[in-house]
């Protein structure tokens, strides 16, 4: 044992007996010690002595939470869709014990101020452990480091439009922006879809007359996103910015992203469950419901993206949680849909029942839900793992007991989901952040405000090109 249980310097409250403990390399029978936020062992199974707290995971797997990169919870100034409680409590039903949580609030998290109002939400509110994102954009390149100072997680970028409309930063100050965060070993979210193209066709699409669901999907094709993450590549290779592609929804531009890897880009990339498993004949079924971005596309993507995930292309699942209201998502014409639903509470039944169903095994799913966004955000192995050390953030599930998921028992206010009637062949029975139970059976047991940043800390900046960045030319003297 690598720890201080048998000297007894360590203090045990718990312990998770009877389990199948998972990691990206390993399925073990095992029991778990927990003392106060942490995990201090995983033991064969039975040498622990009682705990204050007995917890008895017959039957079930112990899986690291899932570390969730993309989710949308809108508060400050969208709390009619979701608020810091209502969005955590999801995760928290989900499994899902750390998110990374998106700037397109009203303020959008682009200043300090907007970032100290959130934080101050969020650590009043969250049943899970959360970072928190800054904006960039065309105007606040003087307030990046300010930002990064103030405590945010990463920076999104948002290259296309989505909810919110957060105007697309000029190509000069994405450059700009990459410069700076390159210098501070930061990593940039883009949403990576061309703005121009899409305004384009849409304006074009609705002068004629079309507003049925699948224009939405006509106004964004492959190439906004092939454009858009070549580009996003280029700044990173070019700067050394640390870059993380939201949302992949198709086999184009997997390419770019494969070559980027080999050449040694620190370029990180998620889909969704929507992507992998959902295609336009659900939008034709589901209307506005399934009005995302990016589009849901015709069959065939979701087939590359699983093989992009197999193969180390694609590195995580996020779910990209973006809950709207019934009313803001149902209108006959498309464009008066809102853009996204919510999938934080889902996605790891789904994608366990997908474990089930044989198209990836419990150990690469950690690996995608868990390790590699942990390491992708600077904060493995206390996060995205289950050994001694770690935060006791943990998931237990029964493999063997389904479900239908219901857009009634989710805890998100949107209850506008696309997988109402889904039917799910695993359960979560328990979610544990940092060695308390906040979820069990189904019930949300958690205390408001028990989540708390994540610490993070990413490996050294790596800037490339320093000598002709904006700081080079333009503030530095000559013959820097
Ligand atoms: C997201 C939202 O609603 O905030 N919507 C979406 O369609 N995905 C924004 C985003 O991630 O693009
Ligand atoms: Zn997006």
């Amino acid at each position: 044992m690598d720890d201080g249980l048998e000297d007894g310097t360590v203090t045990v409250d718990t312990v998770i007996r009877n389990g199948k403990v998972v990691s990206p390399s390993s399925t073990v029978e095992a029991d778990v010690a927990i003392g106060g936020d942490v995990v201090v062992a995983v033991t064969a199974p039975g040498v622990l002595p009682e705990a204050a707290a007995e917890i008895d995971a017959s039957g079930c797997y112990v899986l690291p939470g899932a570390v969730d990169s993309h989710v949308h919870f809108r508060e400050p100034g969208y709390e009619h869709k979701e608020d810091w409680e209502t969005g955590t409590a999801a995760a928290a039903c989900g499994g899902t014990t750390t998110v990374f949580e998106m700037p397109n609030t009203d303020p959008p998290t682009g200043s300090v101020e907007a970032l100290r109002l959130k934080q101050e939400l969020a650590a009043a509110q969250a049943h899970v452990d959360y970072g928190i994102y800054g904006l960039l954009d065309e105007n606040n390149i003087d307030d990046l480091e300010s930002l990064i100072e103030a405590g945010v997680s990463g920076f999104k970028c948002f290259m296309g439009n989505t909810f919110g409309d957060l105007p697309a930063p000029s190509d000069g100050a994405m450059l700009e922006g990459f410069e700076i965060l390159a210098r501070h070993g930061y990593r940039c979210t883009v949403h990576a879809e061309n703005a121009s193209i899409m305004a384009r066709r849409q304006q074009r699409m609705e002068a004629a007359g079309r507003s049925d669901a699948l224009a939405h999907l006509a106004a964004r094709p492959e190439i906004c996103a092939v454009e858009a993450v070549g580009r996003a590549v280029a700044f990173a290779e070019w700067t050394g910015a640390r870059l993380h592609i939201a949302h992949k929804s198709s086999a184009d531009a997997l390419y770019i992203l494969r070559d980027a890897k080999a050449r040694g880009v620190d370029v990180t990339v998620e889909t969704c469950p929507q992507y992998l498993l959902l295609d336009t004949r659900d939008v034709e079924r589901l209307g506005g419901v399934l009005r995302v971005n990016p589009p849901i596309r015709e069959p065939g993507h979701g087939e590359a993206l699983w093989q992009a995930l197999h193969d180390g292309v694609i590195d995580m699942i996020a779910t990209d949680h973006a809950p709207h209201q019934p009313y803001e998502k149902s209108d006959s014409n498309i464009w008066r849909c809102d853009c996204g639903f919510p999938g934080v509470e889902t996605q790891m039944p789904i994608m366990l029942t997908q474990v089930n169903a044989g198209r990836l095994d419990i150990n690469q799913y950690v690996r995608w839900s868990a390790a590699a966004p942990a390491l992708a955000w600077g904060c493995y192995p206390r996060k995205g793992v289950i050994q001694s050390g770690s935060d006791a953030d943990i998931a237990i599930v029964d493999m063997g007991r389904g479900g239908i998921i219901d857009r009634e028992a989710i805890h998100s206010k949107s209850k506008m989901t696309p997988w109402h009637g889904f039917e799910t062949t695993a359960t979560i029975v328990r979610t544990m952040v940092r060695g308390r139970t906040v979820m069990e059976n189904g019930r949300l047991v958690g205390e408001r405000g028990w989540g708390r940043p994540v610490p993070q800390s990413m490996p050294e900046p790596r800037p490339r090109n320093e000598n002709k960045t904006m700081d080079a030319i333009v503030r530095k003297p000559p013959g820097f």
